[in-house]
């Protein structure tokens, strides 16, 4: 892949970001997550590449745009074919009610390299670069504390894990309590988590949990990208999930996938804050324009850019903001 295209797919995520926290704190989370498709959709057309979502917004039936198999991207003869991995409004409740951590994020790998995850629930374990190699989901969480505080070298007591406040989790949190670890719930949004693992200063030095299968193929790009560490197994809740992972290519359930499995080869990762986060401010509009932040990395070079930009509106005339 063209390293310059890493510059280019950060305007996908700006745009869908722009038009999602539009709509911040309306409380209507399908009306945010549409502003943020539709914007997202029209600025792909202007990437120069063949792109195919294999991660997107649900199965042809069910997504009218962003589906999974939809062809994206300007799409001439020589532009690069990739794979694409996308979340428009990750956190569509977080924007709905303007709290923290709501971002818009494009994953994009050669053909074949990311995995076509079901829509189903993934069991994930993330860390930043400082505990690389000392996850395994094999493992309890009171097992993997103590390897992560070990390759840290600090103590147990002053790891932070972050994890999504959800009834399924009421004995992983009292795990966590009993090992001495500190905890940070969100309400939604594992993919920031996963990343917040991977910049110190967000203080955050954990994921545990179960989230959305697509939203660990993102975090796995993400955290490849910055050399983080990940797990992620997958949690169907019915034989049916099971059936539609196996119509995927899935046969073996209840493999462990590492993050080099979850999104392999040359990956690049774009993600633009809409409400302010731990490592990305919100969109902040002023008369005319607004500024994003978003940040760019890319798992061969392992740069990791962070992107101000000032957006007049005036200007951009086909962005009906
Ligand atoms: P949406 O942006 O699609 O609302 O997803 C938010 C999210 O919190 C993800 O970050 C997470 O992986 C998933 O939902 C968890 O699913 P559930 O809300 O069903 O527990």
């Amino acid at each position: 892949m063209d390293r310059n295209l890493a510059m280019e797919v950060v305007r996908v995520t700006e745009m869908a970001a722009i038009a999602s926290a539009r709509l911040m704190g309306r409380g209507g989370k399908n009306e945010s997550d549409q502003a943020a498709v539709d914007a997202m959709r029209r600025a792909f057309d202007a990437l120069q590449i063949n792109g195919t979502v294999v991660i997107g917004e649900g199965e042809r039936d069910e997504a009218p745009m962003l589906y999974i198999g939809e062809e994206v991207g300007r799409r001439h003869a020589d532009d690069p074919s990739v794979d694409i991995a996308l979340d428009p409004l990750e956190g569509t409740n977080l924007c709905a009610y303007g709290r923290p951590g709501a971002i818009a994020v494009v994953a994009m790998a050669d053909k074949g390299k990311l995995l076509n995850a079901p829509d189903t629930y993934m069991e994930k374990i993330a860390v930043g670069p400082r505990a690389r190699g000392a996850i395994d989901l094999r493992r309890s969480p009171t097992e993997n504390l103590r390897s992560i505080a070990e390759r840290m070298k600090v103590y147990v007591a002053d790891l932070t894990v972050i994890i999504l406040e959800r009834e399924r989790h009421v004995e992983l949190i009292k795990e966590v309590r009993a090992a001495g670890a500190r905890i940070r719930l969100i309400d939604d949004g594992d993919v920031a988590g996963a990343i917040a693992t991977c910049f110190e200063d967000t203080g955050v030095d954990v994921l545990m949990g179960t989230g959305g299968a697509p939203e660990g193929v993102i975090s796995a790009a993400a955290v490849r990208s910055v050399g983080g560490d990940m797990q992620g197994r997958l949690v169907p809740r019915n034989a049916e999930e099971v059936a539609r992972a196996a119509r995927m290519g899935i046969t073996d359930i209840s493999k462990i996938y590492t993050a080099e499995e979850l999104a392999s080869g040359d990956v690049m990762f774009a993600a633009t804050g809409v409400t302010t986060g731990d490592f990305l401010r919100g969109v902040r509009f002023f008369g005319g324009g607004c500024e994003t932040h978003s940040v760019v990395m890319r798992s061969k070079t392992g740069t990791v850019r962070f992107i101000q930009s000032r957006h007049k509106f005036d200007k951009k005339p086909g962005y009906n903001f």
